[in-house]
């Protein structure tokens, strides 16, 4: 890979790409459509399974050009094969980058610091599914001889979304007779509602956490002790009712779990990165091994198409070159994700940390602060709901906000008329946003002049379709690996470290800081600006007033 280059705002294809947004700012889809009426089976791909049309996108064969040539131009290509052979490419962290690993066939090779680390991925993954088959068919009992029947996921950030998302996903393919809970917040009330009426007895608690040191996750295991020691009353429990996954044995042992009750990952798995690693034993436990090796395949299937297809055909560059294309070009600063599919339902929360944490950066590679726009806010709920909400604001809106639309061709619960109404719906508004409603079309309708501005539609909204032909494991890995990779593209274009999050860090030291002042014990005057001590003495007052 080349050392940084010019500035990314001063290669000619930025340039170009700028003067060319001036040029076609005004174009509307409307008049794309007219002049081309292939577009809709032109400005579509398919890969790894999934359907992509970006038809409705406010481009045109040039911007693709140059979005192209401003990929080259970043050496994406480079930064591609950088992360699939193992170089350090996070480079604040000196550290491999190796999600793609994890999913990787028993035949290949990747090396780390001249080591092979495919083995090992799979070493895990068989001690996962030996563990997830005993759990699943009761071999594996609580310490009283009972069977397990509640699984209790303990992390946060990148050690809960990616499971509790992919166990919503995929509930369809779970054993109902296990249940799935997800503790992750450092309020009490998370766990006290999630572990609202099971049995400690038959209640299995899976810590997760890469570096075993986050206070919300340890907080929360700690008080998972407790709670099932006050049922159980010996210590020698937690081996039956506890395992962790992470890459710290030292804390993991401090904690009290026994390694040999420990699934290993490694430090070249970034969190948000990690779902298809042991960070997803609930969801293997939930779906079963081989559907979780389904899962894998449907990655492994999106992580060839990306390191093979040409850029203008494939998939994750293609979605990150649009998503750049709004950002720095056209001004957009959200990015709205909709699923039409409720099992989808934990995807857009999922994806605000796998994107915004990434790529939330405004110092590039190099240190220097960048002068340009990086990830946009990412945020969405599934279709319908949403459209009963917040797209008044995307159709008549004063903001752009490109959509991605995600949904499914067969339904998982064909109930009656639901899936063709479900969408109809999104079809529709994929429709609705791109072409509008004209003034002059109202007014042929009868429409009093007084309500037609009100009524008028301004179109040329943007989105992509994903279609997936059924929420499979598989389909779910291809989608889940898609946006790995638009991120990594986004990062690549933006210059910037996609995979440490030192914004993260100060609030956490802060936090440290202040919780012993929130003590009655504590100095009378805490040391902080007026705004925090007045919070913090209001907090104790009302506190001893109790
Ligand atoms: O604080 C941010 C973060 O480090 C995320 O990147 C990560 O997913 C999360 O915290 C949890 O970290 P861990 O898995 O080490 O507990």
């Amino acid at each position: 890979m080349k050392a940084q280059r010019a500035r990314r705002t001063e290669l000619s294809a930025w340039r170009a790409l700028a003067e060319h947004a001036s040029e076609i700012g005004g174009l509307h889809l409307r008049s794309l459509f007219t002049e081309d009426p292939e577009r809709g089976e032109r400005l579509s791909l398919e890969a790894a399974g999934l359907y992509l049309d970006y038809a409705k996108n406010r481009i045109t064969d040039r911007t693709l050009r140059l979005l192209v040539q401003l990929a080259e131009a970043s050496d994406l290509r480079a930064h591609i094969d950088a992360m699939f052979r193992g170089a350090k490419i996070n480079v604040t962290e000196q550290r491999a980058v190796l999600h793609v690993a994890l999913r990787a066939p028993r035949s290949a090779s990747i090396r780390v610091d001249g080591r092979d680390v495919v083995p090992g991925v799979h070493a895990v993954l068989d001690r996962m599914a030996a563990f997830a088959e005993r759990v699943r068919s009761g071999d594996w009992t609580g310490y009283t001889g009972r069977h397990i029947r509640n699984v209790v996921n303990i992390g946060i950030g990148g050690s809960d979304l990616g499971p509790a998302m992919a166990c919503e996903a995929l509930a369809h393919y779970s054993d109902r007779d296990l249940a799935f809970r997800f503790v992750s917040n450092v309020d009490g009330t998370d766990f006290a509602e999630a572990t609202r009426g099971l049995d400690p007895a038959e209640t299995l608690f899976v810590v997760c956490s890469k570096t075993f040191t986050t206070l919300e996750t340890l907080t929360n295991a700690r008080t998972a002790r407790t709670w099932c020691l006050a049922a159980l009353e010996d210590d020698a429990a937690v081996a039956k009712h506890f395992v962790a996954v992470s890459t710290n044995a030292a804390e993991v042992s401090r904690f009290g779990i026994d390694t040999a009750n420990m699934f290993e990952f490694w430090d070249w798995v970034g969190g948000r990165f990690s779902v298809d690693s042991a960070i997803g034993l609930a969801l293997m436990i939930a779906i079963g091994p081989s559907r979780f090796r389904e899962m894998l395949a449907g990655f492994y299937a999106m992580d060839e198409h990306f390191r093979s297809a040409p850029f203008e055909r494939n998939m994750p560059v293609l979605l990150g070159l649009l998503g750049i294309w709004y950002t720095d070009f056209l001004g957009a600063r959200t990015h709205a994700v909709l699923p039409y599919d409720q099992y989808l339902r934990r995807f857009p929360a999922y994806l605000q940390q796998l994107e915004m944490e990434s790529n939330g950066k405004s110092v590039d590679r190099a240190g220097q602060r960048v002068d340009y726009a990086t990830a946009p806010v990412v945020w969405g709920q599934p279709g319908t709901n949403g459209q009963h909400a917040f797209f008044q604001l995307i159709h008549q809106g004063t903001q752009l906000v490109p959509c991605d639309f995600i949904g499914c061709c067969e339904s998982l619960n064909p109930l009656g008329p639901h899936h063709d109404l479900l969408m109809a719906n999104l079809f529709a508004q994929t429709q609705a946003l791109a072409f509008g409603r004209l003034a002059s079309e109202l007014r042929a309708e009868g429409v009093p002049d007084t309500q037609v501005p009100h009524r008028t539609f301004p179109g040329n909204h943007p989105s992509n379709t994903i279609l997936l032909p059924r929420l499979t494991p598989e389909a779910l890995g291809a989608l889940v690996a898609l946006y790995e990779h638009k991120v990594f593209v986004q990062g690549a274009i933006w210059n910037i470290n996609s995979f440490d999050q030192w914004g993260v860090e100060l609030g956490k030291i802060l936090a440290q800081r202040i919780a012993p002042e929130l003590s009655s014990e504590a100095a009378p005057e805490p040391p902080h600006d007026s705004s925090t001590n007045a919070l913090i003495q209001r907090f104790r007052r009302h506190r001893s007033g109790r």
